[in-house]
């Protein structure tokens, strides 16, 4: 049973893909924007487009007349897929998931308004004047971000009245695409942010992977560890919501499915309908099955009898800090001494500042203290330099 599948955004999480996917038997062209980025190094074959452009990627779904899209980032034209879903093309999860996810509203709308889950108190503004009368309505502080951006591009937090000049010219500047739009949410005080990994399935069940917890700055994760420990009952009702918006969205897939939680309850922040960078964590051998075999399978319709939690773990990013090309990676020797302790380099061509490079494992047997993996995986990460061969004119000093 061996597909073609089109991978569109070849990422670190898009290489675990291949990788699971190759493992599959399947056969696999990677496509991103520049030539060499890391699921292409491990694909059967390669494409350089801007998925953006419709015409480029209309070209090469004629060309290679895949089986089955992949999705790994937002910014592709995502209209574009409900054409090959007519063609018989397999989109995952569906073209409508990825239609509704790549903005900020139509997700919003459709899970506050037509699900009625409990999210942020949320306006929209297309205007810096609109922003300031929505900042009045939604009170401060609360979270500025452009309905069309990732990895926090172009958001901001306004505490007070002199942010929002900065609120809205970042959000310009942040944004992805030619809508202007911003969505202003409310703060919500959580004490803790999970993503509660969630699988749909051609022929069987929606499953769900134990609460992965992580911490963001910047707009991007730093540590993410499992299981993350929170009430039964919010659990309980995480999974309903995920179960009820995965269901609307439809289609056979992972999920990443995004809650705040605080001292009032639960709330439902976004979800990505592919594997969630915080996953990252499942390489830890937390899991039976890893994120991106579970993505895997559920897209090929294979068994997936049980997803079962075989140890604590904790993920933790290296990050470049300069510019450069070629890297290479010092401090393993140091990093890798620890039972339990892994890396997945990702083989970037080139680095420059927080760029995310590579991933630092950790884990312990189950029953393990997850807050002292989580340590050790940050310890650890630290541990790994960066270093890559300057590319700009000026010395970057002892790098
Ligand atoms: N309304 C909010 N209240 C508090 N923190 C928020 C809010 N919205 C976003 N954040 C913080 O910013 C991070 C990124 O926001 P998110 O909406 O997930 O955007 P992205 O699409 O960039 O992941 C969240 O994981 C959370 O830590
Ligand atoms: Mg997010």
């Amino acid at each position: 049973m061996m597909k073609k599948i089109m991978l569109l955004g070849s990422g670190e999480l898009g290489r675990e893909f291949v990788i699971a996917a190759k493992r599959l038997g399947q056969y696999v062209i990677a496509v991103d924007s520049y030539n060499d980025a890391p699921a292409q190094q491990v694909a059967d074959h390669r494409e350089v487009i801007d998925m953006l452009d419709g015409t480029a990627l209309d070209a090469i779904v004629a060309r290679h007349r895949p089986d089955v899209i992949v999705p790994e980032i937002e910014a592709i034209r995502t209209e574009r897929f409900y054409e090959y879903e007519k063609e018989g093309i397999q989109v995952v999860p569906s073209a409508r998931a990825a239609n509704f996810t790549m903005n900020r509203k139509a997700i919003r709308d459709l899970a506050s308004k037509e699900l009625g889950l409990r999210t942020a108190a949320y306006r929209y503004a297309a205007s810096k004047e609109e922003l300031k009368r929505a900042i009045g309505e939604v009170g401060v502080p609360c979270v500025v971000k452009p309905l069309m951006s990732s990895s926090g591009k172009g958001q901001s937090t306004v505490k007070t009245e002199e942010d929002i000049e900065y609120a809205w010219s970042y959000s310009q500047s942040g944004r992805r695409g030619d809508i202007a739009d911003v969505i202003v949410e409310a703060f919500v005080p959580f004490h803790t942010e999970i993503t509660l990994l969630t699988v749909t399935q051609k022929n069987g069940p929606t499953l769900f992977c134990p609460p992965i917890g992580h911490r963001q700055e910047r707009g991007d994760y730093q540590e993410s560890w499992q299981p993350c420990r929170i009430g039964e009952t919010q659990l309980q009702e995480a999974r309903e919501i995920a179960e009820k918006v995965t269901r609307s969205l439809t289609g056979a897939g992972i999920w990443g499915v995004e809650f705040f939680l605080a001292d009032d309850g639960l709330y439902f922040s976004e979800l990505s309908p592919r594997p969630h960078d915080t996953g990252m964590v499942t390489l830890a051998g937390t899991q039976n099955l890893t994120e991106f075999e579970l993505h895997a399978r559920a897209i090929l319709g294979l068994p997936i009898p049980e997803i079962e939690l075989l140890r604590v773990g904790a993920s933790a990013v290296v990050l470049a800090d300069k510019e450069g090309k070629n890297p290479v990676y010092t401090g393993l020797e140091d990093a890798l001494r620890e039972v339990g302790s892994d890396i997945r380099i990702f083989g970037k061509p080139t680095s420059r500042p927080y760029r995310r490079m590579a991933v630092m494992l950790a884990n312990d047997r189950l029953g393990g203290d997850v807050d002292a993996v989580k340590e050790k995986a940050v310890a650890n990460a630290g541990k790994v330099t960066v270093m890559s061969e300057q590319t700009s004119g000026f010395p970057s000093g002892n790098g």
